[in-house]
């Protein structure tokens, strides 16, 4: 059986700050359930070590890049049983924040450390030194956060695993002081322009994007989209030059957690079959948020981290012409405090008509998209997206810039594509208030014709993106790195 080490800083449902730690949830148990003999290798961060209930001590490793006391220990993931080896580095990893940063939002000044130690140790693992049990024939790193791996196993020959790394988000590139290399215990060959330095610093992103013998994205646009100057963030002529060993995998949707059929979080549970329900959740959120009980508004619903990516500074420019129309918005995001506060003055001159919550809140998240009647995901780049899948599901219809993994997964409501019943929402092109709200205008008089909105509803409800098709792309890709089996 194939062997597989995943390696990641975060876990749903154990630390998450964004899709990443969805995709790690979901992809190991669909890989699993094909067959594959698949494990994890996590940092151990306190959420983490708290939520793995067997923990045990697997080997010392003793001192390595400033951590006194490194140590592997094995577990499982609680519900679903996947082995996890967690990289307990007390010193580095035991502290709070979220994976990335403090409290306060600033970057951990000794992520270099932190994160190159992750990707030492799944080396080490794959060389077969920390444990004499296991070793994988593939070590598929995911994002920055895990991409040292690719270059330890190349500084590290001779280690019979292949590497498969995975660009959840270009834009986050694990960018450090050159001088820091001195930390990480690479060849001094490794700091060349033609390895990990990148303008004059360190780049994580560059060991996984070079040295992997594969390299994937969540979607197929998004990954001709980063081989070009507008979204590869200057990494594009790297990533052309890998040619087809970079590919785009769309990502899924945890049907077990996302459907409103059966989610114990919701005030109604309902389906394709029962959308009269529905109502009940909008009622409910707009109960919840203090919107004025208004079931014939069209409710808008925003689910996401506040950042530049997500292009809700349209939304916010578009808020005139939304209350105009006599539609009403909900928020749910945090991050850029500049957004956050521009959504809190509006929800302040508007109350009744938007409101917003600038808090994580997973259970919340649930309820915005049952309640809502769309789902603004405006975003200036996407690699997959996942909250419009989500929102599909959930006959919440999603208003997509055509871009990424959002041009991959929604499909216009035009004449044609209505005729055709094959629309699952609204997409617009222009990064622009003006496409945005000619995209509202659209919504709006479908919403007119409920007949017709309801069979957009049901058309979108019925989209499924399995992760065992996801699964299956992967092993294919696999298995293109191992030598072929014996006839
Ligand atoms: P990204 O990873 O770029 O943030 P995705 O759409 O892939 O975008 O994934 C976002 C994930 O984070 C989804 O599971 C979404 O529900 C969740 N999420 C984002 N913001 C919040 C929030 N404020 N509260 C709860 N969940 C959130
Ligand atoms: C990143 C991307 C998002 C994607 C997620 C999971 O956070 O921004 O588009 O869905 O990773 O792959």
């Amino acid at each position: 059986m194939m062997k597989v080490l995943h390696v990641a800083a975060e876990i749903f449902p154990l630390v998450k700050t964004g899709g990443l730690a969805d995709v790690v949830g979901a992809l190991p148990q669909a890989l699993i359930a094909q067959d594959t003999d698949v494990r994890l290798l996590l940092p151990g961060l306190p959420a983490i070590l708290d939520s793995l209930a067997d923990l045990r001590g697997l080997c010392d490793i003793g001192p390595v890049f400033g951590a006194a006391r490194v140590q592997l220990l094995q577990a499982r993931m609680p519900g679903s049983q996947v082995p996890v080896y967690v990289v307990d580095a007390p010193y580095l990893f035991r502290r709070g924040g979220n994976p990335y940063q403090d409290s306060s939002g600033r970057e951990w000044p000794d992520n270099t450390q932190r994160f190159a130690l992750l990707g030492w140790v799944a080396a080490h693992l794959a060389a077969g030194e920390l444990d004499p049990l296991w070793q994988p024939d593939i070590l598929h790193a995911h994002d920055w956060h895990a991409a040292m791996a690719c270059a330890y196993v190349a500084n590290h020959p001779p280690t019979p695993a292949r590497t498969v790394y995975t660009v959840h988000n270009l834009a986050y590139q694990g960018l450090f002081p050159r001088e820091d290399f001195h930390f990480i215990g690479l060849l001094a060959r490794f700091t060349a322009t033609s390895a990990l330095e990148f303008h004059g610093q360190l780049s994580f992103m560059k060991a996984g994007l070079k040295f992997a013998d594969r390299v994937t994205t969540v979607s197929g646009s998004y990954a001709r989209e980063i081989a070009t100057a507008e979204f590869g963030c200057g990494l594009d002529g790297l990533i052309r030059s890998r040619g087809a060993a970079v590919r785009g995998i769309l990502n899924g949707v945890d049907y077990d957690i996302w459907n409103p059929e059966t989610d114990p979080g919701l005030a109604a549970n309902y389906g394709a079959d029962s959308l009269e329900r529905k109502r009940l959740c909008k009622q409910a959120l707009q109960q919840a948020f203090g919107l004025e009980a208004r079931p014939d508004a069209l409710l808008f619903g925003v689910v996401s981290r506040l950042t530049a990516q997500k292009g809700l500074d349209l939304v916010l420019g578009g808020i005139t012409h939304l209350l105009e129309l006599g539609c009403q918005l909900v928020v749910q995001g945090n991050g850029d405090p500049a957004l956050e506060a521009a959504f809190t003055y509006a929800a302040s001159i508007h109350p009744g008509q938007i409101a917003v919550r600038t808090a994580y809140d997973e259970a919340l998240a649930h309820r915005v998209i049952a309640g809502s009647d769309a789902l603004f995901v405006p975003s200036r780049f996407e690699p997959c997206g996942l909250t419009q899948l989500y929102a599909l599901r959930y006959g919440c219809l999603p208003v997509v810039r055509c871009v990424g993994g959002l041009a991959d997964t929604v499909v216009d409501a035009s004449e044609a594509n209505l005729q055709a019943d094959r629309a699952t929402g609204f997409s617009f092109r222009d990064a622009s208030t003006t496409a945005l709200s000619i995209a509202v205008d659209h919504a709006v008089a479908l919403y007119a014709q409920p007949e017709r909105w309801q069979q957009v509803q049901r058309r979108a409800m019925a989209q499924e993106f399995s992760w065992n098709v996801a699964a299956q792309a992967y092993l294919a890709l696999y298995r293109e790195l191992l030598p072929p089996r014996p006839a």
